[in-house]
């Protein structure tokens, strides 16, 4: 049983979970409440074996989430930010997720927001997106990881290009540097996420969850330690009914129905 949270909303859809940013008004700029209830969640969800799969997105059609709520910033000294930034880490929260989380990109994405999509494991946007690290227009510079996460998925050029000049750019362009996944219409940004979710919720909860932190490591550690890591985990899967099952349904062709064990 969820407890109830004034600034997001929680639906679920067989084994998908969707977490909405609900304030529309404000472009569902993150405020210290809704990290802190992000962040609940998803501890919730954590352990929550009906969930195979998270989406994250925004209220209403003009933002997935306009950064963090610059309002907050008036009068903050670099201690309380800190530790703002610290204790209530809805970007560690997601990054830190062990169960494959979806940005379904539906408006501006920016800053803040554009730091939760970065943190989340695949991201898909509607044609109305538009994507950006503002922060320097502000005399700061990004603070949740996007000097980090946007830098090791775009690479540096860009990451320079977009975090110096805060330009915002639109959601083909995005895609075309490989920020985003998938650009669809709006009329279709939600069965295109879903699409994607449900596959992934499909199959066994171990091997998705093993195979994230797998690839998680890739951006984290040198070729050789990820290497051996990967073994390891591979081999960790032998531990797993699921493997059994997978295999021997393949062997028996059938298909094969995974219990998380
Ligand atoms: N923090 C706090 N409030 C925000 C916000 C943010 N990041 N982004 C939008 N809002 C608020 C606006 O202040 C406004 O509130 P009001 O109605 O009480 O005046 C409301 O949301 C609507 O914003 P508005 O600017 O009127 O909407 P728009 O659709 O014309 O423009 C944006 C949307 C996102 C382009 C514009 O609001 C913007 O530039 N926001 C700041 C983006 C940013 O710099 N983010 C990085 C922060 S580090």
């Amino acid at each position: 049983m969820s407890q109830s949270y004034e600034t997001i909303l929680l639906e679920r859809r067989d084994r998908v979970a969707i977490i909405t940013i609900n304030r529309p008004d404000k472009r569902n700029a993150l405020n210290i409440k809704t990290r802190e209830e992000g962040a609940a969640l998803l501890e919730e969800l954590r352990s929550d074996e009906s969930v195979g799969v998270v989406v994250i997105t925004g209220a209403g059609e003009k933002a997935f989430i306009a950064g963090a709520d610059i309002a907050e910033f008036a009068g903050r000294t670099a201690l309380t930010q800190r530790s703002v930034m610290v204790a209530r880490s809805l970007f560690n929260a997601i990054d830190t997720f062990p169960k494959p989380i979806i940005a379904m990109i539906n408006g501006y994405c920016l800053g803040g927001g554009c730091e939760v999509a970065l943190a989340c494991d695949i991201r898909i946007a509607s044609e109305n997106a538009s994507f950006g690290q503002p922060e320097i227009n502000l005399g700061i510079i990004p603070g949740g990881g996007g000097t980090q996460r946007l830098t090791r998925l775009v690479g540096e050029g860009k990451a320079m290009e977009m975090i110096l000049t805060g330009e915002i750019i639109d959601a083909q362009t995005a895609f075309s540097i490989g920020l985003v996944n998938h650009v669809v219409p709006m009329d279709q940004l939600e069965a295109k996420t879903m699409q994607i979710a449900s596959r992934i919720a499909e199959k066994g909860p171990i091997s998705v969850s093993l195979a994230k932190e797998a690839i998680k490591i890739a951006s984290r550690a040198n070729l050789d330690e990820g290497l051996r890591r990967e073994v390891d985990l591979f081999a960790l899967c032998f531990a797993s009914e699921d493997k059994d099952e997978g295999v021997n349904a393949f062997l028996e062709k059938r298909k094969p129905l995974f219990k998380g064990k």
